[in-house]
């Protein structure tokens, strides 16, 4: 918090596709939670994505991570990609090089059932998905260390490492355990697949069985990535915290959202704690819907409540999450959710509702 905690300075970059869509649904969703708290909080919006890049050759601008990092408190971010940019160099420059140059090595992405109706398993209910996965950001396979030997040969060899420091594992897992004793959550759960990648995910078990040891209040426990994906769908009750590496936790966590309706509906946070830090949705930038008004900004506005929640104001990220629940309610949502409302009457639905709530009115 750059003064004093009064106020956070949030840098909004909207990006592409729907992300251009759905991130001003959460901004104006802010703005009234937050001034009806008397908290504020100031936008500066950056232009950086696909027309940008198009237009003036520039992806992630010279000095734009120190700007970020030193600035800004917080990133709310949309979603890059465009169809005119085939080889994606601009989105892997800026949400790559945001997310491993400001060293965000929590990629926090919590599954959370809002309504019974939005889940595909059979008589699960609120109570039993509630969840968060905490997916290591920085390391693994995702630092592109690899090559190809005899590329467009009957022989090629393509190769790509998997890299785990000791740093990096102990300090996702001590998050874990952290977040566990901080939020007053019993259960923590380590995956990896450490009996087929021996050296890699090895250190993940002895590092866990270290740390593990200091948190003596905590229930932890060990599955194996399939066991994992199995479990997660026959009883999604059993978790409340998983910790796991780049891979698993990108795949797990999208497992995690379709128990929980979907992706229109994810929120995630990559996070360094006490420093800038970046919130997006989990969705991209839907091409295939962009410009039609009926992405689902939910994804984006439950976004926007972690954020808040990350800066210290949790009783604001409540009032936000309790209209998302009553939009969802009501029905009053977007197609992919069974609704017939556009984005942007969502978006003035949550205002409405957050101007008139009684939690709100509490927090003045
Ligand atoms: N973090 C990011 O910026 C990010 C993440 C994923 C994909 N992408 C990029 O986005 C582009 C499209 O990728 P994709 O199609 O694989 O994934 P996507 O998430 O953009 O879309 C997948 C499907 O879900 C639907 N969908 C997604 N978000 C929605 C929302 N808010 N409301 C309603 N429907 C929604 C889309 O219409 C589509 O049918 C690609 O260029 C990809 O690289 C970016």
């Amino acid at each position: 918090m750059r003064n004093g905690g009064l106020k956070a300075r949030i840098a909004v970059i909207p990006g592409d596709g729907i992300g251009a869509e759905v991130t001003p649904q959460a901004v104006k969703v802010l703005k009234a939670v937050c001034s009806s708290a008397e908290r504020p909080l100031e936008f500066v919006e950056f232009d950086w994505g696909a027309d940008k890049y198009l237009r003036e050759g520039v992806t992630l601008p010279p000095g734009g991570v120190e700007l970020l990092r030193e600035e800004f408190d917080a990133i709310l971010f949309g979603a890059l990609g465009d169809p005119r940019v085939p080889s994606n160099q601009h989105a892997a420059d800026i949400l790559l090089g945001l997310r491993f140059k400001l060293d965000l090595y929590v990629n926090a992405r919590p599954v959370e059932l809002l309504h019974d109706r939005l889940t595909p398993l059979r008589d699960r209910t609120e109570k039993d998905i509630r969840l968060i996965v905490f997916r290591e950001n920085t390391e693994g396979i995702y630092v592109g260390v690899g090559g190809v030997f005899r590329q467009g040969t009957p022989d090629e060899i393509a190769v790509q490492e998997d890299v785990n420091s000791r740093k990096g594992v102990e300090r996702i897992i001590r998050y874990a355990f952290e977040y566990a004793r901080q939020n007053g959550v019993r259960r923590v759960c380590m995956s990896d697949k450490s009996n087929a990648m021996t050296f890699a995910h090895g250190l993940w078990q002895r590092v866990f069985k270290e740390v593990r040891q200091e948190y003596a209040d905590i229930d932890s426990r060990h599955l194996y990535i399939d066991t994992l994906a199995m479990e997660i769908v026959r009883d999604p009750s059993q978790f409340d915290i998983i910790v796991t590496c780049n891979l698993f936790g990108d795949i797990i966590s999208d497992l995690g959202a379709q128990l929980a309706g979907g992706l229109g509906l994810a929120p995630s946070g990559n996070i360094h704690p006490g420093k800038t830090s970046l919130f997006e949705p989990v969705h991209g930038s839907a091409p295939n819907i962009a410009g039609k008004g009926i992405a689902n900004p939910l994804g984006s506005v439950l976004t926007s409540a972690m954020m808040i929640e990350f800066l210290g104001w949790k009783p604001q990220a409540e009032v936000i999450r309790s209209a998302v629940r009553a939009a969802l309610q009501e029905n009053y949502v977007t197609p992919d959710l069974g609704g017939n409302k556009n984005t942007v009457a969502v978006g003035d639905w949550l205002v409405n509702f957050v101007g008139k709530n009684h939690l709100a009115k509490q927090l003045k």
